[in-house]
């Protein structure tokens, strides 16, 4: 196999993934000290933005943050998952003090984080959020941005995307750049342990879903297995902890989104995740528990992970969303479909170059009505 031809085929490029991370119970409090390792050549850069996640509006951590007076705050509602005219929004009267943002901090889950990235790429390039939509299309690099997750397995924090849906075309396509990579992290697993025990199942299952995608892809890179197969490693054993939630479990958790991210960074999802944004597109169903939706029925295409994620499910007592897509209209199916067979990249990894000749319309009707 020639992957010299192959790897320029799928769009892979150099990898990146985050220069700096910090992590640790209690790191959360270092983040004036992350901020005063921010390059600051021009002294005009002066303010902060604080992009965070709405459910900490009036939260105790807030406080703790080191909140100057001309920083800006955003709270960003994440109750449906980023949209490009929601970015447009917010970077818009950010744009004419982008000349006095020194960094951009991301404080929330995968849909925080992502919208963080897309606003620092915005704030040092023109146009839309929408025109950047694809691979490499980022040319100048955007405000440095420090992430910290509050909710583990999207991979976002390490990643080079930030996933945005355009409601207009209804493509679902992240800023796939370099410049979408933090330039820190902060990395406390004191952070994710009040989440919703369901959420942080679903959530956890996004790692475990990029590492088996990527794992089982055609496109193979030696480093991204090797951040794949200790993200399973990780997963597995929390997944098999009685106490999900535990403090070794988070902290496990915690490191397995990272380098679940790291993985993804350098290989493609598979057949999972553009099943999954078709849920999201057509339904608005969110990306983690679309994925536990899609994983559920993927028998025929990934047999030992799918019968691992039922003992899990089991193991966890979680429930799924179920009958999602029984008897729907044909202009539904249509939809669903549209919104999947777009993600040519993860399908040409996970299927090969003829993967419309296996996923037909017919075909991805019946796996959807499976769900
Ligand atoms: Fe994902």
């Amino acid at each position: 196999m020639n992957l010299k031809s192959k790897n320029h085929h799928l769009g892979c490029s150099n990898s990146y993934n985050v220069p700096r991370y910090l992590f640790g119970f209690g790191s959360f409090a270092q983040l004036d000290e992350m901020l005063k390792l921010v390059p600051n050549e021009n002294s005009k850069k002066m303010r902060v933005v604080y992009c965070i996640d709405h459910f900490f509006k009036g939260h105790e951590r807030i406080k703790q943050l080191p909140i100057e007076p001309a920083d800006i705050v955003l709270f960003i509602d994440t109750t449906d998952e980023p949209k490009t005219d929601q970015i447009d929004s917010l970077v818009k009267p950010l744009r004419e003090f982008s000349s006095e943002i020194k960094a951009i901090v991301g404080m929330g889950g995968g849909a925080t984080l992502d919208t963080t990235k897309a606003i620092s790429n915005l704030l040092t390039n023109p146009g839309n959020a929408s025109d950047y939509q694809g691979w490499d299309l980022v040319k100048n690099p955007g405000i440095y941005k420090i992430g910290i997750p509050t909710l583990s397995g999207t991979g976002s924090e390490s990643s080079k995307t930030c996933v945005m849906t355009n409601k207009n075309t209804g493509v679902k396509l992240g800023m796939n750049s370099p410049y979408s990579v933090f330039d820190q992290l902060i990395l406390d697993p004191d952070l994710t342990k009040t989440v919703p025990r369901e959420q942080y199942f679903y959530t956890a299952m996004d790692t475990y879903v990029h590492c088996v995608e990527s794992l089982a892809g055609r496109h193979r890179n030696a480093i991204g297995d090797a951040f794949s197969h200790q993200a399973l490693l990780l997963c597995q054993s929390v997944f098999s902890q009685k106490d999900i939630q535990g403090d070794q479990a988070r902290a496990d958790l915690m490191v397995a989104s990272y380098l679940g991210g790291c993985a993804i960074a350098n290989s493609f999802v598979g057949l999972v995740h553009p099943l999954s944004a078709g849920l999201s597109v057509v339904f608005g169903m969110h990306h983690c528990v679309a994925n536990c939706v899609v994983m559920n029925v993927m028998q025929e295409f990934y047999p030992r992970e799918t019968d691992q994620f039922h003992r899990y499910l089991d193991q966890q007592n979680i429930s799924l969303p179920t009958g999602v897509a029984r008897g729907l209209e044909p202009s539904l199916f249509e939809a669903l479909y549209q919104s999947s067979i777009v993600h040519e990249k993860p399908l040409k990894n996970a299927l090969g170059e003829d993967f419309k000749k296996i996923l037909t319309l017919e075909k991805v009707s019946r796996i959807y009505e499976l769900m």
